[in-house]
């Protein structure tokens, strides 16, 4: 299972990329703005820092919501680093230029799923990742694992290579759900991935070796 982190944070990403295990790095119009990051020169530089920091793909979201300027966007945003994931939203356009970057060897990142219907499009135009927002449907009394486990199964019926990328990840349970049901990748906060470090029985063990290595050797 790989392991993106959520946000344009360079010091998070910073931090999650010296814990070691960090695969990717997502981010989204919200969070660069969250930022301060504006301007078309300042949000390529950030990219590009984000880029230097991380060994992993680079989800980077276009604005255009048209075919010829999410192309248009797009090309531009894949040609800054080879590590750039376009993300592309599920509209209908978005499905059209993702088969387009698809044909032309530019990977996608489908983002806004909602539904199986929504996910076996992206496959069909062939995305290289999906993004279920869990955590989204969770808040409106939907079932957002139910959906992982749904996408699952279909694409595992028709082996499509499309990866699922659980997104909108609140906590370290969801996590662990991801990971039970064979979702490909999850993306998340820093909080969640640190938090899978945490139980008190670790604590209260280590600090149990650590008093009687000291009164052993005091003896
Ligand atoms: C996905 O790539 C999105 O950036 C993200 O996971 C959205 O999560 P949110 O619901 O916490 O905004």
């Amino acid at each position: 299972m790989k392991f993106f982190i959520d946000t344009a944070n360079l010091d998070q990403i910073r931090e999650a990329q010296d814990l070691g295990v960090l695969d990717g790095v997502t981010t989204n119009p919200s969070l660069m703005a969250k930022e301060g990051i504006t301007g078309k020169a300042n949000i390529i530089n950030h990219y590009k820092a984000i880029c230097d920091i991380v060994d992993g793909d680079v989800s980077a979201e276009v604005i255009a919501t048209d075919f010829e300027n999410i192309i248009k966007e797009g090309t531009e945003l894949a040609a800054l680093h080879e590590k750039i994931v376009v993300k592309v939203p599920m509209i209908k356009d978005g499905v059209k230029a993702i088969k387009h970057f698809s044909s032309n060897g530019i990977r996608t990142n489908c983002t806004l799923v909602f539904s199986t219907g929504q996910a076996l499009l992206a496959a069909k135009a062939g995305a290289t990742y999906v993004s279920p927002f869990i955590g989204r449907l969770d808040d409106i009394s939907t079932d957002g694992i139910g959906l992982i486990e749904d996408i699952r199964l279909v694409y595992d019926n028709y082996n499509f290579e499309t990866q699922i990328l659980a997104a909108s990840i609140r906590h370290s349970t969801h996590i662990l759900e991801c990971a039970r049901i064979g979702a490909d990748v999850m993306t998340g906060p820093l909080s969640a991935i640190l938090a899978l470090l945490k139980h008190p029985l670790t604590d209260s063990g280590l600090a149990q070796f650590l008093a009687d290595h000291a009164k052993a050797a005091g003896k």
